[in-house]
């Protein structure tokens, strides 16, 4: 059965546009079937996206980039720092590519391989995710949070956007095993969005 994060999406590419307003700013993005909430800005990413804390330069990760929102938001609101975009899905690299150039944004690096293996020897000041809960919570989102702790400088933080009930309970725990420090800094529709320093 083909997933949202299938590496090589078969299905037939239906493209489509999302044009939108961002932290005050409005973008333009390419999106196809075979990629995450392509008919729109899924509500969990945007209440992410209005609630980020971006330190103003340097290193971040946007890791499940998807078609890109995460990351290229960022990238666009913080020019001097440099975004890192990761995503098993080849189908959605290659429009995160895109539309980081249909938006002006060239402070991205768009990489493709799983969790934190295209990035192994990066340290980041921010790692933001709307995490593939649908890939698995022991299969894939704990080595995202627990590997979130050693991929941090040390003033780092984790951003990620979390259902209230899907799973929330389970990735509450893990970052409580994780990091030291962790706070709700929003919430919304069935959302919350949490900050956590290791
Ligand atoms: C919930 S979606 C979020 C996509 C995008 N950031 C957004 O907010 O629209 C999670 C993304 O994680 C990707 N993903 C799934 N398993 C992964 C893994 N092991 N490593 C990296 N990314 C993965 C999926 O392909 C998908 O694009």
């Amino acid at each position: 059965m083909e997933h949202y994060f299938t590496e090589e999406p078969k299905s037939k590419l239906r493209l489509g546009l999302v044009r939108t307003w961002l932290r005050g700013l409005e973008f333009e993005f390419l999106t196809a079937s075979g990629v995450f909430s392509h008919r729109r800005i899924d509500p969990g990413t945007r209440l992410l996206i209005e609630a980020m804390v971006l330190p103003e330069e340097g290193t971040f990760l946007d890791l499940g980039c998807g078609y890109g929102p995460i990351g290229i938001v960022a990238a666009r609101l913080r020019p001097q720092a440099l975004v890192y975009m990761t995503d098993v899905n080849r189908r959605a690299l290659a429009l995160a590519e895109e539309n980081a150039q249909r938006n002006g944004v060239t402070n991205v690096r768009v990489l493709e391989g799983p969790l934190y293996d295209p990035v192994s020897d990066l340290l980041f000041d921010v790692i933001l995710t709307n995490p593939p809960i649908t890939a698995g919570i022991r299969k894939v989102v704990a080595p995202l949070i627990q590997g979130a702790a050693e991929h941090l400088k040390e003033d780092g933080s984790l951003q990620l956007v979390v259902r209230t009930t899907k799973g929330g309970r389970n990735i509450l725990r893990l970052i409580e095993e994780s990091f030291s420090r962790w706070e709700v800094i929003a919430r919304g529709g069935g959302y919350r969005v949490l900050k956590a320093e290791p």
